[in-house]
């Protein structure tokens, strides 16, 4: 058991700091916004996250998790603090580091003996050395520790099971003492037998980009691979079946949509084609993942734009679905935004629903129709896209749709309805890259 303090109570020290201390570290999570820690302080989970408040109740109850806005003191009681807060995307498409500088002077301010300082904030390559360098600038020579680089790997709505269940550990440190702290952190995992990786810090911080942006690429690919089979007429999805039985290829992430969005995968294509462009590499790869990105949601308001033969001007599209996926209520770079933007300026009237995620859109889309319920959404309207693929719409009633709204049109963005039902119920419809099945 250690004692850690996690600095910055976002996503991923929210779920960082409640899943470590479910493996039975004392563990404070902290931050500098007060209204965040007295709603955990209240029982209240200012993030929607499944299986996170269970996980944070049960841990509190058993007296292991705590909050609080005073981090000092935290630090001061603390052997292993742990960095997460945001790094966003700043000038230039770089990381802005501004946060992170910051916690290390404090950090440094606070030393008082051996500490394991490790980061979980997505960091660019070398970050490690300038926390290193501000810490011993501050603290002097007197006092121990070591940095160490611990990438989160949490998609968001499923944050809980990836923390608990990981497919690998990464612990990057030249530090002996810091790696064997860590693993005792981990203890739980390490006695399953997760994987644990081993490495230097500038190698643990390139796995953390190199994965993210990796994935990126692999969802551009079958986007682009999907935008052809529209063109051939073959199914992508049976294309991504046939590639993805290949155990060097893997069936993940071949799922072709309206573009990837969120808080990862934009940022950190964007900040690693920064890095690399600095050291003058060229990514050139990564790139033209990002180029493809930014257009894909086109592909999915073309298909509006045919069904309705060039013109919505007066008609109502329902949107079902605003966050970048499903099971989160972040909006953040979703696709669905710029679908929404284009439909608008066409003057076409749009009515949206999300279970989770019209809060979020309200700050970004203030105009638009939000409606309170999937049924109030389609009432009477012409045409409706599905643009995240939450359960709910996996599961519609397409008899009870079809009488609802006035026209018979749907773009499917994610392709979660079934083509047969869709025909049988009379729709004229759009997927992305089934052209055959409908
Ligand atoms: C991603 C990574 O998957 C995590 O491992 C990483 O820790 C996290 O970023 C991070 O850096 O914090 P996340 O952004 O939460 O997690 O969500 P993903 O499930 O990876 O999806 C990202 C985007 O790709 C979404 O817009 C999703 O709809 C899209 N996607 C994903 C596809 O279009 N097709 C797929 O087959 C998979």
């Amino acid at each position: 058991m250690k004692r850690i303090t996690v600095i910055g109570t976002g996503y991923v020290g929210l779920v960082t700091g409640a899943g470590l201390s479910d493996f039975g570290n004392q563990v404070i999570c902290t931050d500098i916004n007060e209204d965040k820690i007295n709603k955990l302080l209240s029982g209240e989970i200012p993030i929607y996250e499944p299986g996170l408040k269970e996980l944070i109740d049960r841990n509190v109850s058993a007296g292991r998790l705590t909050f609080s806005t005073d981090i000092p003191p935290a630090l001061k009681k603390s052997e292993v603090v742990i960095i997460a807060v945001w790094t966003p995307m700043g000038k230039n498409g770089g990381a802005d580091l501004s946060a992170v500088k910051s916690v290390a002077k404090m950090i440094g301010e606070n030393l008082n003996g051996y500490k394991v300082i490790c980061t979980k904030s997505t960091v660019p390559i070398g970050t490690g050395k300038i926390i290193r360098e501000i810490i011993e600038k501050i603290s002097g020579d007197s006092q121990e520790f070591d940095v160490v680089s611990n990438p989160e790997f949490l998609r968001e709505g499923s944050a809980v099971k990836d923390f608990l269940i990981p497919n690998r550990i990464v612990i990057g440190s030249e530090s002996e003492r810091a790696q064997k702290v860590m693993k005792q952190v981990y203890r739980p995992l390490f006695i399953n037998e997760t994987p644990i990786v081993t490495t230097d810090v500038l190698s643990a911080e390139t796995i953390k980009y190199a994965s993210n942006a990796f994935l990126a690429v692999k969802i551009s690919y079958i986007n682009e691979l999907a935008n052809l089979c529209d063109a051939t007429g073959a199914d992508v999805h049976l294309v991504a079946r046939g590639m993805g039985l290949d155990g060097r290829i893997s069936s993940k992430f071949l799922h072709p949509g309206p573009g990837f969005g969120g808080s990862c995968f934009p940022k950190d294509t964007s900040a690693l084609v920064h890095m690399a462009k600095k050291e003058n590499v060229e990514m050139k790869i990564v790139n033209a993942a990002i180029t493809s990105n930014s257009i894909q949601w086109m592909q999915i308001t073309n298909k509006l734009d045919t069904l309705f033969k060039d013109s919505f001007e007066g008609k109502t599209i329902s949107i079902l679905g605003l966050t970048f996926k499903a099971n989160t209520d972040d909006v953040r770079q979703s696709p669905a935004t710029p679908v929404i933007e284009y439909i608008l300026k066409q003057k076409g009237n749009v009515r949206a629903y999300d279970p989770e995620g019209m809060a979020n859109m309200k700050k970004l889309l203030p105009g638009i129709n939000y409606c309170e319920s999937l049924q109030k959404a389609v009432e009477g309207a012409d045409g409706l896209m599905i643009m995240t693929e939450w359960h709910e719409f996996r599961a519609m009633d397409l008899k009870k749709i079809a009488d609802l709204m006035s026209g018979n049109i749907i773009v499917d963005a994610r392709n979660i309805l079934d083509p047969k039902e869709l025909k049988k119920n009379g729709f004229i419809f759009e997927n992305v890259g089934r052209p055959n099945v409908k």
